[in-house]
């Protein structure tokens, strides 16, 4: 019993700090940009939040050949630099392993990530609705 209570204290003090940093790491997009298809020729990352705009700066190759996103945000392409114009393309996480033709239209992105607060709301409603077939 000693050694479980022990164990338990110790995996808590671990645990606590990897799970703070995973909810601060949801807020922000990382994005990923490599010379080459197939994730060659890696060249930069950005952080940014979503719905912000990010200009890439073009590899050494000319051309975004691959771009790897994660937190399962799905990110518009624009050929501008400022996100302005028509959206390009279209890649999800975990990203894109070749950009082909969009390669050379990669000027910037702007990315979203699907709201948790929104599917917590949507928990907490259906919890209360047991109650409700109770009385029925
Ligand atoms: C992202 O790029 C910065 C510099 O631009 C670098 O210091 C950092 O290590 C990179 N992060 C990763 C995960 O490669
Ligand atoms: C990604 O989406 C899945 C399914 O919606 C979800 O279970 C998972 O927690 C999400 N991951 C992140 C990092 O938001």
């Amino acid at each position: 019993m000693q050694f479980l209570k022990t164990f338990l204290l110790a995996a808590l003090v671990l645990v606590a700090p990897a799970s703070a940093a995973t909810i601060q790491k949801r807020d922000t997009v990382d994005i990923f940009i490599w010379g080459g298809a197939n994730f060659q020729d890696y060249t930069e990352n950005y952080t940014f939040n979503p719905g912000d705009c990010q200009a890439i700066t073009a590899p050494a190759s000319g051309i975004v050949g691959s771009a790897t996103v994660d937190e399962n945000a799905t990110c518009n392409v624009y050929a501008s630099s400022d996100c302005s114009g028509d959206v390009t393309g279209t890649f999800s996480a975990p990203g894109i392993s070749d950009t082909g033709s969009l390669g050379s239209s990669f000027g910037s992105v702007s990315c979203t990530i699907p709201s948790s607060s929104g599917s917590a709301s949507t928990t907490s409603s259906a919890a209360s609705e047991p109650t409700d077939v109770c009385d029925a």
